[in-house]
Formats: C-alpha cells, sequence, structure tokens
C-alpha cells in the first residue's frame, strides 16, 4: 500500500492545528474543546486522577458517540457541557482527548488512520506517561503506522528556517512560544531541550484578551455587547488593532494629545439575535502587548518584564550556548503576533546585555574588552503556527520515517516504547 502524507497534529490550550506534511499551513485550525452530553460535574477530574485512555471501539456504547468538538461544541453549549482537555499545554482528561482526536482525524481531515504516520507535539517536560498514553491511544484505538512525538520548541526552531534571516539551520536557540494558556521561554541546543532552564510566564492570549475586556469595560464601551459575546470581541480588537509600541510614556503623551488619531471602530453583532453594535477602540490598541513588557499595569502578581525573563534562561543555560541562544531567538504562537512584538523585544533585551558587559567592563577597569554580545529576534510568515509548521518540514524529509515508532516497534515493545526518541539533527 502506498504511504500517504504524514497528519501533523498540533493541540494547544486553546486552538489546534491539523493537516498533512509538506503544507504550509494546517487545514483546521479550531478550538480544543468538546461537547459532551456528561454533567460538568463528572468532568472535574483534577490532574491527579488522569483517565487512562478507553479504546473507543470495544469499550463505549453508542451515547458516546454524540458530541462535539471545536466551534460546534461551542455552538452546542446550551444543551451539551462543554470541556477543554488540555490544560496549559498538557493532556489532562485522556478519554475526551480521544474522541477529540477521533472526530478531528476521520470528520475534519476525512482521513484513515491506518494509512498514516502522525507527528504529534508536546510542551517541555511532558511527563513520559503522558507520550505513552498518547502511543497508546494512537497505535491501539487507532491503529496507525508510525509515531513521531516532537517537542513543540523544537519545532518551532525548524519553523524559522523559513525566515530568510536564518542562514544557518540550526535547532540552537531560544523560542518564546506565547498561545491561549502560557508563554514559554524554551532554550535549545542542538535540538535538545535545556530543561533546567526553562521559564513559564502566566501572561498569554487569554489574559491579555481579559486585559482588554476591562479597559473596553471601564472606558463603558461594553454596554451595548451582550455579556456572552465580551469576551470573544475583546479578543477579536486585541488580535485586529493592537500593536507593541516602542516606548509607553511618549505612546501614552502622544495619543493623549491626539486620541482620535488612534481610534478605532469596531462593528459586531450578537450571535443570537443578530443585533448589530460598535464600539470604539482606543488606548487598549497599545496597552494590550505592553503587559508583557510592564507587566505591572495589569496584576500585582507577576512583575518581571519578558525581556528580562528570557535574559535570566540564557543566563542560566551553560556558558557555552549562550551566544548562539542570544543570536537566534525565534518567536512562535499567536500571542506573538503583535506589531512590532519582535523589535521591541530585540531592543530592551540588547540594552540589559549591553548594560551587563559595560558594568562588567567597568569593574575590570576596562583592562577586558567585549566583543559584544549579537542579539537577534527572528519573526517569520509562518510565526502563527510555526509549531505545526516546523511538524510539516520535519514529516516532509525523507528520513522522516526513520525517527519514528512503527507499528510493529510498538507492537514488540509496547507504549514505553515512547519513552525513548530520536532527535533531528540540524539537516542540511
Ligand atoms: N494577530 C494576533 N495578534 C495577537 N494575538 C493573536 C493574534 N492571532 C491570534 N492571537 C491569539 O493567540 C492565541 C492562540 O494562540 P495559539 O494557537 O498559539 O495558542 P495554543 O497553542 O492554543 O495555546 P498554548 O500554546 O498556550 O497551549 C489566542 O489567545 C489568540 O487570541
Ligand atoms: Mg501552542
Amino acid at each position: 500500500m502506498a504511504l500517504l502524507a504524514p497528519i501533523i497534529s498540533d493541540n494547544g490550550t486553546g486552538y489546534s492545528k491539523i493537516g498533512f506534511a509538506g503544507n504550509s499551513d494546517p487545514s483546521f485550525v479550531f478550538p480544543t474543546a468538546i461537547a459532551t452530553r456528561e454533567s460538568p460535574a463528572s468532568n472535574s477530574r483534577g490532574p491527579s486522577l488522569p483517565a487512562k485512555p478507553g479504546h473507543l471501539a470495544t469499550k463505549r456504547g453508542i451515547e458516546d458517540l454524540d458530541f462535539y468538538i471545536g466551534d460546534e461544541a461551542l455552538a452546542n453549549s446550551k444543551t451539551y457541557s462543554v470541556h477543554y482537555p488540555i490544560r496549559h499545554g498538557m493532556i489532562d482528561n485522556w478519554d475526551h482527548m480521544e474522541r477529540y482526536w477521533e472526530q478531528s482525524i476521520f470528520k475534519y481531515l476525512r482521513a484513515e488512520p491506518e494509512d498514516h504516520y502522525f507527528l504529534l507535539t508536546e510542551p517541555p517536560l511532558n511527563p513520559p506517561e503522558n507520550r505513552e498514553n498518547t502511543a497508546e491511544i494512537f497505535f491501539e484505538s487507532f491503529n496507525i503506522q508510525g509515531l513521531y512525538i516532537a517537542v513543540q520548541a523544537v519545532l518551532a526552531l525548524a519553523a524559522s528556517w523559513s525566515s530568510n534571516k536564518v542562514t544557518d539551520r540550526t535547532l540552537t536557540g531560544t523560542v518564546i512560544d506565547s498561545g491561549d494558556g502560557v508563554t514559554h521561554v524554551i532554550p535549545c541546543a542542538e535540538g535538545y531541550v535545556i530543561g533546567s532552564a526553562i521559564k513559564h510566564i502566566p501572561i498569554a492570549g487569554r489574559d491579555i484578551s481579559q486585559f482588554v475586556l476591562n479597559l473596553l469595560r471601564e472606558r463603558g464601551e461594553m454596554v451595548t455587547v451582550p455579556p456572552e459575546d465580551q469576551l470573544r470581541v475583546a479578543s477579536k480588537v486585541k488580535e485586529n488593532y493592537s500593536y507593541v509600541c516602542q516606548d509607553i510614556v511618549k505612546e501614552f503623551r502622544k495619543y493623549d494629545q491626539d486620541p482620535m488619531k488612534y481610534f478605532a471602530r469596531y462593528d459586531g453583532e450578537h450571535s443570537v439575535t443578530g443585533r448589530k453594535y460598535s464600539i470604539d477602540v482606543g488606548y487598549e490598541r497599545f496597552l494590550a502587548p505592553e503587559i508583557f513588557f510592564n507587566p505591572e499595569i495589569a496584576s500585582s502578581d507577576f512583575l518581571t518584564p519578558l525581556p528580562e525573563i528570557v535574559d535570566g534562561v540564557i543566563q542560566a543555560s551553560p556558558i557555552d550556548v549562550r551566544r548562539g541562544l542570544y543570536k537566534n531567538i525565534v518567536l512562535s504562537g499567536g500571542s506573538t503576533m503583535f506589531d512590532h512584538f519582535g523589535q521591541r523585544l530585540k531592543r530592551d533585551l540588547k540594552q540589559l546585555v549591553d548594560r551587563r558587559i559595560e558594568a562588567s567592563e567597568a569593574s575590570s577597569g576596562s583592562i577586558i574588552r567585549s566583543t559584544g554580545v549579537d542579539v537577534n529576534v527572528i519573526s517569520h510568515k509562518r510565526q502563527r503556527y510555526a509549531v505545526w509548521f516546523g511538524g510539516s518540514l520535519l514529516a516532509s524529509l525523507p528520513e522522516f520515517y526513520s525517527y519514528c515508532h512503527t507499528k510493529a516497534d510498538y507492537e514488540e515493545v509496547g507504549p514505553s516504547i515512547c519513552r525513548r526518541y530520536a532527535i533531528f539533527g540540524s539537516v542540511n
């Protein structure tokens, strides 16, 4: 039987991206949500009590086929209960996740899993039990040909090769992956994640949308918007109109002098009644992503600016890779899509680095002159779905198959085979 293109599935906290290797975009991007008939209470299994994979074909009754995923799940929230099987990047309800995958393969991609190899993605420091559960579902319930589970950050590095600023195809760099639920800063050296230096930041897309919502409410703009639409509207406002300014104090001063220049109008309509409404968007435009750079404007719990976190992560990595980590800072995920995000990060980070160099030169009495450190932040066209695209790229290389665990390997060894995996070398 001829092999069909590998399937790439990147399941995030907020959105899943699925499609076929070799394409430049996923075929489907839809919420990682499932609506079932169960009562919400029966779903509240915490991470301490994970459900084991269930093997659809054998254990399920017909009522288990009554569910929706993605946008359809959200649309049926009145009569079904909606669940999000991934939390903070990790699967926390295996039964829901299995059904979610099942429908995304059969109903969305219209593919027969037994004809395909699969590339799935995982967050950094994913526990090995999670890979085993995943392998069990894909090999036993879906009967797939072969499986590779890749760390999201490494795929994001591979995706940056599509930028024309990138000349050497390296898997050394610092990935800033900011999606809906969490922002990770992950240093990688030659395809290996430097686990001890990773940092998570509790600011991501959902928090920024909530912040925009609060600002719009304070200014009285939300009174005409029905409560159930408000968060979605705030999220659209954020995605369509926000940008990163280079200096918040100066930007506010300019804004105060001529606010009209900054205003944008957002038109929407009620999702059920179709009644139209419109709101004015003002300083939300540049304040929204500013919470990465001045987190105190939105929260009192988390106060460290992103550039400082990135600098800390690189400084916590082995000294011989630090230059490589500063030189190749790669952006990935929806919440890095704000205009000028990369420029601001680069400038603030460069300032931190230069100041440290000056301080150490001063303390050595200028005997030791530094050659300086090259700081580069890579933005590129495939950044929005960088993890998925990196997967698509790697899975379209002929050698991809040799990195996979095959059905035969799985049958011989069992799920523990997924504890071992081959790291992609820099492929030239
Ligand atoms: N142009 C844009 N500007 C700013 N934010 C955006 C833009 N487009 C999408 N987003 C935001 O990106 C987020 C989704 O990003 P992504 O798909 O990378 O997350 P995810 O993979 O589901 O979540 P995670 O990586 O946290 O598990 C949403 O919060 C969305 O509002
Ligand atoms: Mg993601």
